[in-house]
Parts: C-alpha cells; sequence; structure tokens
C-alpha cells in the first residue's frame, strides 16, 4: 500500500534517488506515482527556489529515469499511490501542492475528517483539483502556514486537526527542509553520510544507501534541515532522542537474483526459511508457552493469509497442547474486546508488523489491559515495538503481494509453540527440522514441471475449489486466497464436511478441487468428501502424501503429521503462481491488491 520515501543531504541527485528508491517499494501494491524535488535556480541573477513535480498513472519499474528531466535537488520525496480517496487519475496522485506549492505533501493512511475540514476551507477559497483527503490536508498546513510563516509550527497546528492514522511528509519551496509526521502508518528514517537523511515507508527504499534506521513511532514528528534531524513527541510536545538500529540483512536478500518473480523465488527460500524460523531461543518459546498457559484467554489476530494462520495455530494448540484458543480476524477483533482483560494474552501475528486492522486490534487489547505478544517478520515494525514480547519470523524480506514464505514461518512457530506448551519442544522441533529438509527435497525442478502441467490443463476455469479438514480446513481457504490473488480465477475454500450443506451445487463437469489431505484422523473423511465431488463431475486434484483412486491429479506431499498445513500448502502456492503466468498476470503485483495493508 502507498509507498513514501524522501531524501534532504548534500547529494543534487535527490529526485532520481527517490524515484529508484520507489521502485524498491513495488511490491507494496499500487496504480500511480509522483515526485517532487526542491530546485534552486538562478532567475535573473536571484536564487529562486520551486519546486518540481510529475505523476504518473501506472507502474514506474519498467521506466528508465534517463528518459525522464530531472532537475537538480538535494530535497526531494517520491509516493506510489494505492487510491483509497478518488479514483486513479494523475490528479489524485501524490505529491499534492497547496497555493504555489508553499507546501507540498505526500501522505499514507486515511484523513478521516477530510470532509468537514474540506467545507471550512472552501469557505476560505480555497480550490480542489482532486478528490483525495490528501490536498485537504496540503490546503490545512498551507492555512496554518499563511498565519505563522513557520513550516514546523504549521505542521504541528494542521496534525492537531486531522482524525485517522496516517503518515505525512511535507516539504516546501521556502524551506529547505522536510518534515516527517506519524500516527499510525509507518516511518523509519535512515540516516547515511555527511548529514544525509531518507525518511521512508519501508527500509529496502533506502537500504542500498544505508543500513543505520531510527524508527518515528505514534504521534512523533521529525524535522530535517541543515543541522541534521530533530525528532518531536507530539503529545509532550518536547524533542525526543532516538535510537540506532544497524539493518543486518543485505540487500540481496531484497531482490530477485536468477527468479522472474518475487513470488517465486519465497517459495523457492521456504527451502531454508522453515530450518531458520524454528532456530529460535528455546527460553523465550518456553516463556511464550507459559504466557499461553497461564493467560486468562489467549487470542490469535492476524489478517488475510495471516489470519488463515492464525486460524491453523488454534488447530494446533487444541491437537497438540489440548488448549483452546481464540482466533480472530484484526478487523473483527474489536467487537469481542468485552472479553479482554488484565491476565488475557493478545498475540498479533503479521509478516509486516503494520497491518492497520490488526495494529489497531492490538491497541484496543493494550487499552483493556491484555498482555501483548507479536509475532512478526520484519524487526523494529509497529507491532514489533508495541508487543512486551515479540517473536520474529525471520524469512528475510517478503516482497511479494501475495504472501508465502512468511506463511510457513509462522506456522512452523505457532507449532514450536505449541509443542511447548505440551512440555515437548523437543518432539516438536524434531518434527519440525525433518519437515524443513523434507520441503528442501520437494521444492525441486521436477517437483515445479509437474505442477506447472497442471496449471496448463486448467488454466482456462472459471472456478476452482479448495477443501480441508481440521488443520488443513483454514488452509483450504488460504489456498483459495493464493489462487484468487494472482491467478484471478474464482476460488473458494471449504471445510470438507461443509460441501455438501451448500457449495457441492456449484461443482460442473470439470471443476477442479484440490483435496488437500493429510495422514491422520481425518483423512478417509476428506477422501470421501473428494468422492461425492467427483461423483459431480469434479477434477480432484490430490495434495495428499498417497495417491488415492479419487485423485485424477495427485501432488505428493511429505507425510508430516501436525506439520501437514505447512507442506500442503506449498503446492497451491506453486500453482496459483504458474496459472498466474499462464494467465498473462503479474504475481508479484497483482491487481487492486497491496502487499502492507495500513488502511482500515
Ligand atoms: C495483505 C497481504 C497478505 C497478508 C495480509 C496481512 O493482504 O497481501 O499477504 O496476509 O495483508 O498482512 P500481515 O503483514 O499483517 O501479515
Amino acid at each position: 500500500m502507498c509507498g513514501i520515501i524522501a531524501y534532504r543531504g548534500h547529494k543534487s541527485n535527490a529526485a532520481r534517488m527517490v524515484l529508484e528508491g520507489l521502485k524498491k517499494l513495488e511490491y507494496r501494491g499500487y496504480d500511480s506515482w509522483g515526485v517532487a524535488a526542491r530546485t534552486e535556480e538562478k532567475k535573473g541573477g536571484v536564487e529562486t527556489p520551486d519546486i518540481f513535480i510529475h505523476k504518473k498513472i501506472g507502474k514506474i519499474g519498467e521506466l528508465n529515469l534517463s528518459e525522464l528531466s530531472l532537475p537538480r535537488s538535494n530535497l526531494a520525496m517520491a509516493h506510489s499511490r494505492w487510491a483509497t480517496h478518488g479514483g486513479v487519475t494523475v490528479k489524485n496522485a501524490h505529491p499534492h501542492a497547496s497555493l504555489e506549492k508553499d507546501i507540498v505533501i505526500i501522505h499514507n493512511g486515511i484523513v478521516e475528517n477530510y470532509l468537514e475540514l474540506k467545507k471550512e476551507l472552501i469557505k476560505n477559497r480555497y480550490e480542489f483539483v482532486s478528490e483525495t483527503d490528501t490536498e485537504v490536508a496540503a490546503h490545512v498546513i498551507h492555512s496554518e502556514y499563511a498565519k505563522c510563516g513557520d513550516l514546523e509550527k504549521a505542521v504541528l497546528n494542521a496534525l492537531k486537526k486531522f482524525t485517522g492514522r496516517y503518515a505525512f511528509l511535507v516539504m516546501s519551496k521556502k524551506h529547505d527542509m522536510l518534515i516527517a509526521a506519524r500516527r499510525g502508518s509507518p516511518l523509519i528514517v535512515g540516516k547515511g553520510e555527511n548529514g544525509d537523511y531518507f525518511v521512508a515507508s519501508d527500509i529496502p527504499a533506502f537500504r542500498a544507501h544505508t543500513d543505520e534506521v531510527m524508527y518515528l513511532d505514534d504521534e512523533e514528528m521529525v524535522v530535517i534541515d541543515e543541522s541534521g534531524a530533530r525528532f518531536m513527541d507530539l503529545k509532550k510536545n518536547k524533542e525526543v532522542t532516538k535510537r540506532l538500529v544497524k539493518i543486518t540483512w543485505d540487500t540481496k536478500e531484497a531482490e530477485k537474483g536468477a527468479f522472474s518473480h518475487f513470488m517465486i523465488k519465497e517459495i523457492m527460500d521456504q527451502k531454508e526459511t522453515i530450518h531458520r524460523a524454528i532456530n529460535q531461543d528455546e527460553k523465550l518459546i518456553k516463556k511464550v508457552a507459559q504466557a499461553i498457559d497461564k493467560a486468562f484467554g489467549t487470542y490469535l489476530v492476524g489478517c488475510g493469509t495471516t489470519g488463515k494462520v492464525c486460524m491453523v495455530g488454534s488447530y494446533l494448540f487444541s491437537r497438540i497442547a489440548h488448549k483452546h484458543i481464540n482466533v480472530e480476524f484484526g478487523s473483527e477483533f474489536p467487537n469481542f474486546r468485552h472479553f479482554i482483560r488484565k491476565g488475557s494474552l493478545f498475540v498479533a501475528v503479521s509478516q509486516s508488523g503494520e497491518t492497520a486492522d490488526t495494529l489497531e486490534a492490538m491497541e484496543v487489547a493494550k487499552e483493556k489491559g491484555a498482555k501483548l505478544m507479536a509475532l512478526v517478520n520484519v524487526e523494529g515494525s509497529s507491532m514489533d515495538r508495541l508487543a512486551d514480547i515479540s517473536i520474529y519470523q525471520k524469512a528475510g524480506p517478503e516482497k511479494a503481494v501475495a504472501s508465502t514464505k512468511a506463511t510457513t514461518a509462522q506456522m512452523a512457530i505457532l507449532t514450536l509453540i505449541a509443542y511447548a506448551c505440551a512440555g515437548n519442544i523437543v518432539e516438536g522441533k524434531k518434527l519440525l527440522l525433518e519437515t524443513a529438509s523434507l520441503i528442501n527435497d520437494m521444492l525441486n525442478p521436477r517437483y515445479e514441471d509437474h505442477i506447472r502441467t497442471l496449471a496448463e490443463k486448467i488454466k482456462d476455469v472459471e472456478s476452482m475449489y479448495v477443501i480441508g479438514r481440521g488443520m488443513n480446513y483454514p488452509m483450504a481457504l488460504e489456498g483459495a486466497i493464493k489462487l484468487q490473488e494472482v491467478s484471478y480465477i474464482h476460488a473458494e475454500g471449504f471445510a470438507g464436511g461443509e460441501l455438501k450443506h451448500g457449495p457441492i451445487a456449484l461443482i460442473t463437469k470439470g471443476t477442479p478441487c484440490i483435496a488437500l489431505v493429510a495422514n491422520d484422523e481425518m483423512k478417509n473423511e476428506i477422501l470421501s468428501n473428494a468422492i461425492e465431488v467427483k461423483a459431480r463431475g469434479g477434477f480432484i486434484i490430490g495434495v495428499s502424501p498417497t495417491n488415492e483412486e479419487v485423485f485424477d491429479y495427485w501432488i505428493k506431499v511429505p507425510d508430516v503429521g501436525n506439520a501437514s498445513p505447512i507442506v500442503n500448502i506449498i503446492p497451491v502456492q506453486i500453482l496459483a503462481y504458474h496459472l498466474a503466468l499462464l494467465r498473462k498476470n503479474d504475481p508479484d503485483m497483482p491487481r487492486n491488491l497491496a502487499k502492507s495493508v495500513t488502511v482500515k
């Protein structure tokens, strides 16, 4: 979702640098982009500041930056927009400027009271060229600036008027200064050499220039000018010092390398990531297990794919540790706030650690006095910093919109914790190590070819279904998400037993139905459900350790007991990827979707 990158420093190619940075944020998902750069050109012998703005619909990825005639500048910012208020048009793209570019801003999130503010501005004769809440924010800052002529004060005063979650970057043609503020949407400051600073919504945007970062917290602002970076706590209205954090992953980890897409690279990364994920400090895992044991109700909360992982978690805790764990999607969790009290444990599961709905649910739980735990992939993310205890997924940067390696890493860690809760962490670790090594064997070129052949057979179907039982039921839901996200084939997941209560009416001759089978006590039942589908003409794709008569196409997975959801989802990820390619879709940047969903 919206990417933000800005630079202020001693170099004169700021516009180019921020656009290069914006390319590194493409994975977040967007529909238009824009750049603003402050220039100082001699006009009639006098240095005259101005702001160059360029905006475009579509993707920046393929653009050769040397084709753009960019001005010399030491201060620039760029933005990729995922439309919320107003359609995908150049006018709605960021940056947005107020009168005579005195104020130019880019923004992530939503100013919820923008209509109210807009009415006020219209009364004061402000004119609007876009439908966005961002332009309203630019004019509000401008109206404050007109009163005091002080950019920092104007931003401070304007921020007090906004409701909602956001991240803002502000510049002005009149000041060689960059201001950034956050409430709810991520912003990270990178410290380069010789007084150079970057501000971005994610580290890959400036990772090529520095590995030293400072995280802006909610209700904080940073002012960057020739004297350096000053951080302000907006609630306490005083300056704060930020800790400099060193980034440990290198730039290569966030690149495609020899793969044609991030999605397939990240699927193949699963040869190593399960192993990495379970390489955790045993003391920490045991501490978490104890916290779950003692808690007055544990809530596993996540969104999208991660929400399905949370559902798998509840099955795992029930099977392995005989413990009941509550599961909710982030967006639905606030409805259950009444059951949270001191002593409850809230576990936020998230790849990015920034998903607005999960973050807000976490804040709700915090208000009610719950203990907070974060199971995140991005260290230093908002959820990580809000939590009392964090466990890292260690999957490395995940850039494809469709989550793959973070999903299986999350499941591996939840499995490990469930075993720790049962007092059997050693057995859990052994199972997961075996699983990791079997996945390493499984992900070979022949395996991928076998799935590609299947993709060729079914690429033109209108609908597909995925079924599973027990811990493979949430993976049936997740399998359907993967297919929807990148192949755009209508796909739905069901609990095997629920089929005959309605969905079976949708099966016609040749409809593909993927059955996720584990070698467990539900095997015969899920096979019976597959037989019921086949009897109505369905084409049965079995993902299973053994071949069964009912399967029209068999994709073998290792027999790994309670780790079955981890191995069963991988062939569906590969199938979704190849269907996307065959249907000429871009699997890394699927239409309408965003990687890090920072709006509610
Ligand atoms: C988006 C992504 C999904 C992800 C979900 C939650 O929808 O496309 O892949 O599962 O957000 O993201 P999180 O970062 O919280 O795991």
